[in-house]
């Protein structure tokens, strides 16, 4: 035996650590509560895949609700079009002629959609769609303000959707214009204010196409730390949200979020140095760093310090009462990247093993 797999029915302390652990009740409570959100709303929902990777997860954001799905790598299009699922964003640059033969192979399998930027890859898009005799559906990312990929709001993407709409093999279908750079703003009156503010240079933009007589279907931001804000924005049709299926220690800490934290890390206490510290058997490799030290789940500890495999945790109070052997649970500082540490993620219910699932997007990184 390689791997020990703890049997469906185990109690919580009899799975083997590090392990990723996922508590159902408040996954569902958490997809239930985004999709009441917007029920009753023009905003629809495509959750974003990168956050969870889990096919499970995806399948339960569909069946509350959601017109698709998003994801960030084709990769991860991949691994939801062999699990069935239609409709995929793929909210990112496809560019070279390896990447946009594999889109291809996707559009007739799954009907994908994809952002563009520059005029080259729309040219490259077009030849091979022409070529393969399929319609690609693209949306035109704007850079609102995150400075990562996108063009500026105003002509330059006016400029863009019209090449895009003159493209044989392409179909025009609106904007992308993710507003990540406010996510985790505070306080929630400065986010809520930056957002409107630059979410409307996405809507300022949808006008301008549609009085060039270009018809927009589309316009798709928001994350989960601005969906109340966003989605309540006149000229936004959909909602990119991707944490606030499973949350994380940052999001919680950023506040303005009505999401419970599902997602943590089961760890050992393997090592008992000093009264007031003690080492845990979950490092950089098991738990993200990138925005923070987790959170530990007791009364008085706090993490302290990384290692490769191992985690310091500063021990304050009852805390120093833990043992050698003992389980701690850590949320982390950002779900999307811990996910990512994982082949599968131990689903609890009322703190027994209820299904492990597969983070079948793992890796998927081309
Ligand atoms: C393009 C895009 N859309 C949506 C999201 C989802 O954001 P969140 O996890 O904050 O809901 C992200 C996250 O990085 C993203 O990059």
């Amino acid at each position: 035996m390689s791997q020990y797999v703890p049997p469906i029915g185990a109690p919580r302390d009899a799975i083997d650590t590090p392990a990723l652990l996922l508590d159902r009740d408040r996954l569902e409570g958490n997809i239930r509560r985004m999709a009441d959100l917007f029920r009753d709303t023009p905003i629809r929902l495509r959750p974003h895949f990168k956050s969870h990777k889990c096919v499970e997860i995806a399948r339960l954001q569909l069946e509350a609700g959601a017109v698709g799905i998003t994801c960030a790598k084709l990769g991860e299009a991949e691994v939801l079009a062999d699990a069935g699922v239609h409709d995929i964003l793929v909210a990112n640059q496809v560019v070279g002629p390896i990447k946009i033969a594999r889109l291809i192979d996707l559009e007739r399998r799954g009907d994908v959609m994809v952002a563009v930027d520059s005029a080259r890859n729309v040219a490259d898009l077009s030849a091979a769609a022409v070529g393969a005799g399929v319609g690609i559906r693209c949306l035109v990312e704007v850079d609102i303000g995150m400075d990562r990929c996108g063009v500026r709001p105003g002509e330059p993407a006016l400029e863009l959707a019209r090449v895009v709409a003159a493209s044989p093999g392409l179909v025009f279908m609106g904007l992308q214009a993710y507003e990540g750079h406010l996510q985790e703003v505070t306080p929630y009156e400065e986010r809520r204010r930056r957002t409107l503010e630059d979410v409307q240079k996405a809507v300022d933009t949808r006008r301008l196409i549609e009085a060039a007589g270009i018809p927009v279907a589309i316009v798709s931001g928001g994350g989960s730390g601005t969906h109340t804000i966003t989605g309540h924005l006149d000229g936004i049709d959909e909602l990119q949200v991707g944490s606030y299926a499973t949350m994380d220690a940052a999001y919680a800490a950023a506040g303005g979020v009505d999401f419970e934290n599902a997602l943590t890390v089961l760890a050992t206490v393997i090592s008992r140095p000093a009264s007031e510290r003690c080492i845990v058997d979950a490092g950089l490799k098991a738990i993200t760093s990138e925005f923070g030290v987790p959170r530990v789940l007791i009364d008085g500890a706090s993490f302290h310090e990384w290692h490769e495999e191992h985690g310091e945790l500063l021990l304050e109070g009852s805390a120093c009462e833990l043992q050698v052997g003992d389980k701690v649970e850590l949320i982390p500082s950002h779900g999307c990247t811990t996910f990512n540490l994982y082949d599968t993620v131990h689903v609890l219910r009322d703190g027994r093993l209820a299904e492990r699932w597969a983070v079948a997007g793992r890796g998927r990184t081309q």
